[in-house]
């Protein structure tokens, strides 16, 4: 029985046509700067999300990481979401690389709520840290996977400007968050100075990020993915794998959606609770969530438990219609 692996949408392996695309890529050093799959995907992520220009990186979190350094000095804060990758999950980056602190506001399902969001903001006095950066996280993670409403990008980033405050957009997501509003990219940036995106995610690729922003940024972006070690040589095969992503991946993410809710409607049905998905995540409650995952795991199905009462089951390119069924029936034999 082949295994049904819900633990991440970052699982995927690539598809044939995708493993072509890296095969065919023509590659240089992306060191030296004449890497032309490279500055192919550069461009084009540049020109999707409607930013100057583009640097690819190995990484989300290092993406993440590289912002945060650019636009902020040593002993400045920064305002993310309670649930924020960068506060959770990046090893402690922010203060490492950046001298930062990070001050999480709470959000109703990783949404930040921007009157909240301003109550944050601190400045003028010289025993504070300065607020200097709002990082906004789109689709929310930690939060099911939930999309904020375009309204609320565009308050932020207004409010943040009237502060005088740089923002940068975590989309690791961001194509998740396209597909399920019918916006465009480009239109859901807009309100952001910079942005990342995954291409290893939702969009099947095997690595990779790009983050984008004016040119003035990204050419710092670049000095300080090179000082982290992030600078590859042939990466043009990787960015093969991306532009594939871009042309080909983009619009299948509704299917992945789809499942998800399919997902959950059989998961209430069978009596366990369930968030509503709005894209490819279903957190799902229970007592004990640890044995839950084992005993899922024996019925080769692997989800990951994000804490002791909650699960997360993520969709994506390898995740059929018969994995959801089975899923299901596996979720009901436990109950
Ligand atoms: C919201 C968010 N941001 C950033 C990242 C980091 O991406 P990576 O795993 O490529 O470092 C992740 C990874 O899961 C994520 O979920």
């Amino acid at each position: 029985m082949s295994v049904v692996d819900l633990r991440s949408d970052t699982v995927t392996r690539p598809t044939p046509a995708m493993l072509e695309a890296m095969l065919q890529a023509p590659v240089g050093d992306d060191v030296l700067g004449d890497d032309p799959s490279v500055i192919a995907l550069e461009a084009e992520s540049a020109q999707i999300t409607g930013k100057a220009d583009g640097v690819f990186t190995p990484s989300g979190t290092m993406a993440n990481q590289i912002a945060i350094r650019c636009w902020t000095r040593p002993g400045d804060e920064v305002l993310v979401e309670a649930g924020a990758h960068p506060f959770h999950y990046e090893s402690g980056g922010p203060a490492a690389i950046s001298g930062v602190t990070l001050r999480p506001v709470e959000g109703e399902r990783g949404i930040l709520d921007p009157e909240t969001t301003w109550a944050a903001v601190k400045g003028g006095d010289p025993w504070v840290a300065p607020t200097t950066l709002l990082c906004v996280e789109d689709t929310a993670n930690a939060g099911g996977g939930s999309v904020y409403p375009l309204q609320t990008l565009d308050d932020l980033g207004e409010g943040a400007r009237a502060r005088n405050l740089h923002t940068h957009l975590d989309g690791a997501r961001l194509f998740n968050g396209v597909v399920a509003s019918g916006d465009t990219a480009a239109r859901r940036c807009r309100p952001f100075e910079s942005v990342t995106f995954c291409l290893s995610k939702g969009l099947g690729a095997p690595a990779g990020s790009v983050l984008c922003g004016p040119e003035s940024f990204i050419q710092e972006a670049r000095r300080i993915r090179k000082m982290l070690g992030g600078a590859m040589r042939q990466a043009g095969y990787l960015a093969g794998a991306g532009r594939h992503a871009l042309a080909h991946h983009i619009e299948r993410l509704a299917e992945d959606h789809r499942r998800a809710r399919a997902l959950y409607e059989g998961l209430r049905t069978a009596g366990w609770a369930a968030d509503s998905p709005e894209t490819n995540m279903v957190y799902v409650s229970g007592t004990d969530m640890h044995t839950t995952a084992k005993q899922l795991s024996e019925r080769q199905i692997l989800a990951i438990p994000v804490s002791a009462t909650r699960l997360r089951l993520v969709t994506h390119l390898d995740v059929d219609d018969e994995g959801v069924d089975r899923t299901i029936a596996a979720f009901e034999a436990l109950r």
